[in-house]
């Protein structure tokens, strides 16, 4: 079978792609690296885990590039409204299910904004005996962070703008675009 070069094409809605396929891929290959490197000594197996819905195909791109022993786990947060944690509720909607206790986890996230929802998981996952909890997250809106919070490994820094593709959506939409796109503000 032929490969499809068929990249698709910017809607109405959309502004301009801000960081394309190619690009993508190479960055998530250094990620890789940085976590193979820094995992390499593990005794029990690293447990990944994705941040729902958001984060599913960097996770999946990530983990098949791991050449460390690893499980994958999933938790769905949900925020109120459509724009990120702005006004700081998170809460749980689906729980992991590894035991923590005494492991490793990299919870592995689509984009930090408010930084609400991390700041949340790191302080849970400590209380269930995580022997260490880092973040991988693939965009960072850092001028927007509300809580100090420290990225280990961090794709891209992004502006304040909203962004779709690569797992990434609006209202359910555009999340499978293989590139990141700007949208144009919502009125
Ligand atoms: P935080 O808790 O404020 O850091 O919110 C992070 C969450 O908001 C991410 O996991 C995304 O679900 C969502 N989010 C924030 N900015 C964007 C964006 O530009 N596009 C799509 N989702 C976003
Ligand atoms: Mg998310």
């Amino acid at each position: 079978m032929t490969k499809s070069l068929t990249i698709p094409p910017l809607t109405d809605d959309l502004v301009q792609v801000l960081i394309d396929a190619a690009t993508i891929e190479r960055r998530v290959d250094e990620i890789a690296s940085e976590i193979n490197r820094d995992y390499r000594n593990v005794s029990d197996p690293l447990i990944l885990v994705g941040i729902l819905k958001g984060s599913f195909i960097f996770l999946s791109d990530l983990s098949r590039k791991l050449r460390i022993p690893h499980v994958i786990d999933f938790i769905a947060i949900s925020s109120y409204g459509n724009q990120g944690t702005e006004q700081g509720n998170v809460r749980m909607l689906m729980d992991t299910r590894e035991n923590m206790s005494g492991r490793d986890v990299l919870i592995v996230e689509d984009i930090i904004d408010s930084g609400n929802t991390l700041d949340y998981l790191q302080r849970n996952f400590a209380t269930r005996g995580a022997k260490s909890v880092r973040i991988a997250t693939f965009l960072d809106k850092k001028d927007r962070h509300k809580t100090d919070i420290k990225l280990d490994y961090m794709g891209f820094e992004i502006p304040d703008v909203w962004v779709v593709g690569y797992g990434l959506d609006y209202k359910e939409k555009y999340r499978t675009l293989p590139y990141i796109a700007e949208m144009h503000p919502v009125k």
